[in-house]
């Protein structure tokens, strides 16, 4: 039997599998989402996201060590206020959650790099994106409050700030902003290409920021299509984002794959809560291994063509990867 090609030849032991390996991971290009809250003396664990918590601003300290001990040296804030109105004021205010948990988490835990997530959701009444015009958001009266916001957390210490409302224009808007006032250095990350997704769901328990009534198929995509976001990403790419986003993660692969092809600025993919709560609860009922599965899911993300993993996961990814998993 003359059979030259053998492709099980590469395959022979750990150490030729590592040499030959092509989707290489580094725990660089993880981002770590993390939660605050008003209070004290706060760390309760997300009922749906279970290992991840709600920090009050005394907490954070202590979590956000824990993470960069981990090897993480990237977060990505989210935050809780106590207050909600109409416009979602809470979003751009100075003393705003998020804009003390930068200036807590700067003076304490400098060398984390710190993103924020720039969205109303969580400050408005209604639970929507944006200001509202009747039962829909207003995306013209929502980018001047979007650009507040953005530009208060850099004002508090964000290193860098992702929109997520998928307004029309809001990456133009907040460059605009950001520059006006100094900020040329910032960048932004887009949340460019972001489905009206199911598998935010625990997300939207833990941020309480489920809206009140309809839903966000009027902002955010419709799971279907794929031309449109290479549309959203051409689009937030001119307008100055600097970085852009698909998101959920696992169930859009062939999107990562095509934006990264198409679109020249790294793309993250950020595998959200339901993507999480799934492997989590399979594991905590025995049914997967779950080191593995995340591994492996990670992997796949990557290979998909993301440069940037934005996981629950990324304490613990980032010494799988250092163990070359
Ligand atoms: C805010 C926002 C959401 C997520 C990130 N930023 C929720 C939403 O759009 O409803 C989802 C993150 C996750 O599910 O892990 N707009
Ligand atoms: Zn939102």
């Amino acid at each position: 039997m003359d059979m030259v090609k053998r492709p099980r030849r590469l395959r022979g032991g750990e150490t030729l599998r590592r040499m030959v390996r092509e989707t290489r991971m580094d725990k660089a290009s993880l981002v770590y989402p993390m939660f605050v809250v008003e209070g004290k003396g706060i760390r309760h664990e997300i009922p749906s996201m279970p290992g991840q918590y709600h920090y009050s601003l005394d907490m954070l300290p202590a979590a956000l060590e824990e993470a960069a001990d981990a090897g993480v040296s990237s977060i990505m804030l989210f935050g809780i206020p106590d207050k909600k109105d109409e416009l979602g004021s809470g979003a751009y205010d100075r003393d705003g959650i998020i804009q003390r948990a930068l200036r807590t988490g700067k003076d304490t835990v400098p060398e984390l790099y710190y993103i924020t997530d720039v969205c109303m959701c969580e400050y408005t009444s209604h639970g929507h994106c944006g200001a509202l015009c009747g039962h829909d958001v207003d995306n013209d009266a929502t980018l001047p409050l979007l650009a507040k916001t953005a530009l208060s957390h850099v004002q508090a210490g964000a290193d860098m700030v992702a929109p997520s409302d998928m307004m029309d224009g809001r990456v133009g808007a907040i460059r605009e902003t950001l520059d006006k006032n100094g900020y040329v250095n910032t960048p932004i990350m887009s949340y460019a290409v972001k489905y009206a997704s199911a598998f935010y769901g625990p997300f939207r328990e833990a941020a309480d920021s489920a809206p009140s009534f309809g839903d966000r198929k009027t902002y955010q995509m419709d799971f279907h299509n794929v031309k449109e976001g290479i549309k959203e990403a051409l689009l937030d790419v001119e307008e100055g984002a600097d970085l852009v986003m698909v998101k959920p993660a696992l169930s859009y692969m062939d999107v990562i794959r095509r934006v990264s092809e198409t679109v020249h600025v790294p793309v993250a993919a950020y595998s959200v809560s339901g993507e999480y709560a799934m492997i989590k609860a399979a594991a905590l009922k025995g049914w997967i291994k779950e080191e593995a599965i995340v591994c492996e899911s990670a992997a796949s993300i990557y290979r998909a063509g993301a440069d940037i993993l934005i996981t629950y996961y990324a304490k613990e990814l980032a010494r799988y990867m250092d163990e070359g998993r």
